[in-house]
């Protein structure tokens, strides 16, 4: 355990209250969380252009690329994992006090992690569970990863050996079998728009 005795918290001048009013808007972190190929990415990425074309201020964070970088020294054990999560629910919450409207696409298969997360950003978190069977990411296999897990080549692939824990309360569930890319993002809109 890290000595953290002499750590002070220090106060910002400017609070999260006074930049979502600059902002025009409050802020958010919509987490995606589902296995690969199932839609995360396509999603985040076509709410993120919705909300930008409506002047939020947005971010994007990806697992692929947050991977190339800022998680560029993990892997995908467990505690990897974890680690990751707990970093990017780190960078999420310092987002959402800059007042962004943060979309983040991660796997994030294990329920403890995405509690953590859910605990640290409060009520900024919104959790959409992107639903999309097994077969149907396994069939989609946009990177060619399922069949490299499906031959042993890859070690702890998610849905194939390593688990995904479902969320079984998440804040929205969404199919991307029978609903287009447009129609989610309005339905994910209609749920995250204050009333
Ligand atoms: S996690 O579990 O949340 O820490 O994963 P994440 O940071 O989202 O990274 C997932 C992306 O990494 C690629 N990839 C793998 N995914 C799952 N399991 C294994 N073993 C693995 N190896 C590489 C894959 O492209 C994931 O991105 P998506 O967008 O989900 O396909
Ligand atoms: P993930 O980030 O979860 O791994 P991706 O977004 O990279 O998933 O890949 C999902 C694939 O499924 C893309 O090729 C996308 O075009 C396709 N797809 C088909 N229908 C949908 C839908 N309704 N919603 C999201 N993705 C869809
Ligand atoms: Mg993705």
């Amino acid at each position: 355990m890290k000595e953290r005795i002499h750590l002070i918290n220090q106060a910002y001048d400017i609070s999260k209250p006074d930049r979502e009013k600059m902002n025009g808007h409050k802020a958010l972190c919509i987490w995606f969380t589902g296995l690969s190929g199932a839609g995360k990415t396509t999603l985040a990425n076509a709410l993120e252009r919705r909300l930008h074309t409506e002047n939020i201020k947005t971010f994007s964070l990806d697992g692929d690329n947050i991977r190339c970088g800022l998680s560029s020294d993990l892997g995908f054990s467990e505690s990897d994992r974890i680690e990751n999560l707990r970093r990017i629910g780190e960078v999420a919450k310092l987002m959402c006090e800059a007042g962004l409207v943060v979309t983040a696409a991660f796997v994030s298969p294990f329920k403890k992690d995405r509690q953590l997360i859910r605990n640290l950003l409060g009520s900024n978190f919104f959790e959409v569970f992107v639903n999309t069977p097994l077969e149907v990411c396994e069939q989609r296999d946009v990177k060619g990863l399922y069949q490299k897990a499906r031959r042993g080549e890859i070690s702890n692939f998610t849905g194939i050996n390593s688990p995904f824990e479902q969320p079984q309360n998440p804040d929205l569930q969404v199919n991307t079998v029978n609903q287009t890319i447009d129609q989610l993002v309005n339905t994910i809109l209609e749920a995250v728009l204050p009333k």
